[in-house]
């Protein structure tokens, strides 16, 4: 089992500190959304439907510090938290969508108690936002799990799969999505072995990824992001599937950088190439992923491992943390919905619907 990614009490939320894992267990707990948006930012929890599902607990706790005490009041406040937990990552949309769902249920608040909020009104506003946050997670958690019974119906028995930086249940609160996938065919028997790719410069997929599997009983074998190609060519990988932070109109898919090679690699050697994301993922108002804003993270990331300067004192690097593969290259979208294929704007479109 993997340790529980959040624990939501009234005024506070404890978020597993994914920047120690694997080798310590060990929890933050914040107290309102400057402090969720600061753990975001320095990631000491990631993955998009986590990010999501956080910031839809720091909304809660922020109004609940805050406590306004007129629907006016309550208004501004509501604009101001999302504003403050939306700017934490620009990439992964969840967290878009968790913070205006919050803010939404606020504004409604506030339209139905007009003027002055009393003592009973308040109670009921941080009851209602407690609601909506749990609410956000409960839906994520039943996502991932339809997901991996749709994605597992995609796997033949004896499958050999890849996936790429971590989707699993440490990216959610559910069983998660890509590794949700692994884990689901697994249960029914059908993999034969998985690959994890490191993930530079996080290490997400050394770190969390080959960890969560091992703790599934997966069989499965990390290896270096440039060992990919080789893998796939001489060790029958039929099959790779990853999540995403934001899927445009169009289908093309942000995810962790590293993503769009494995992909035009699968295509290279006719691997299916899967990507399992929920709905809220799908950005309807971006049309095609050059709309999509590229996270661009410290170069520090890259040049240092465990604070070990790798590179030449005073070097330039680059860190963009996610790239964006053309749909052309996904063979299918695995939502909680169903599976979506071929990749096409119509075809998401009907998804959604
Ligand atoms: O930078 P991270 O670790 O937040 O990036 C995570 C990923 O890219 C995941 O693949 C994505 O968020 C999907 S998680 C279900």
């Amino acid at each position: 089992m993997i340790p529980p990614r959040l624990i939501f009490r009234k005024g506070s939320l404890k978020i597993l500190d994914q920047r120690l894992l694997p080798a310590k267990v060990s929890y933050l707990t914040v107290k309102d959304a400057a402090g969720v948006a600061k753990a975001t930012k320095d990631m000491a929890l990631r993955g998009a439907p986590l990010i999501g599902c956080a910031a839809a607990f720091g909304f809660a706790l922020e109004l609940r510090r805050r406590c306004p005490a007129s629907a006016k009041e309550l208004e501004r406040t509501a604009l101001s938290t999302a504003g403050l937990l939306k700017a934490a990552r620009p990439t992964a949309v969840a967290l878009f969508y968790a913070a205006d769902r919050m803010l939404a249920a606020a504004r409604a608040f506030a339209a139905a108690n007009p003027g002055r909020l009393d003592t009973a009104a308040k109670a009921r506003l941080l009851a209602a936002l407690d609601r909506e946050a749990r609410l956000v997670t409960e839906e994520d958690e039943a996502a991932c799990l339809a997901m991996g019974l749709h994605g597992a119906r995609l796997l033949p028995r004896g499958t050999v799969i890849m996936t790429h930086c971590n989707a699993g249940a440490l990216a959610t609160m559910g069983i998660g999505t890509a590794v949700g996938v692994i884990t689901a065919a697994h249960a029914q028997k059908k993999i034969r072995h998985a690959y994890s790719c490191e993930t530079r410069p996080y290490m997400q997929g050394a770190r969390l990824t080959i960890w969560e599997l091992m703790r599934e009983g997966v069989p499965a074998e990390l290896i270096t992001d440039n060992m990919a190609a080789h893998i796939i060519k001489t060790c029958g990988v039929n099959a790779i599937v990853v999540g995403a932070d934001r899927i445009a109109a169009n289908g093309d898919t942000a995810n962790k950088i590293g993503t769009y090679g494995l992909a035009v690699i699968a295509r290279h050697h006719k691997v299916p190439f899967y990507v399992a994301a929920p709905t809220p993922t799908i950005d309807t108002r971006a049309p095609d992923g050059d709309s999509i804003v590229i996270e661009e993270r410290s170069t520090d990331e890259v040049v240092r491992i465990n604070n070990v300067c790798l590179a030449p004192k005073g070097v330039k690097a680059r860190h963009p943390a996610f790239d964006v593969t053309p749909a052309a290259l996904i063979t299918a979208i695995i939502t909680e919905k169903g599976v979506i294929a071929p990749v096409t704007r119509a075809n998401i479109r009907k998804n959604l619907a």
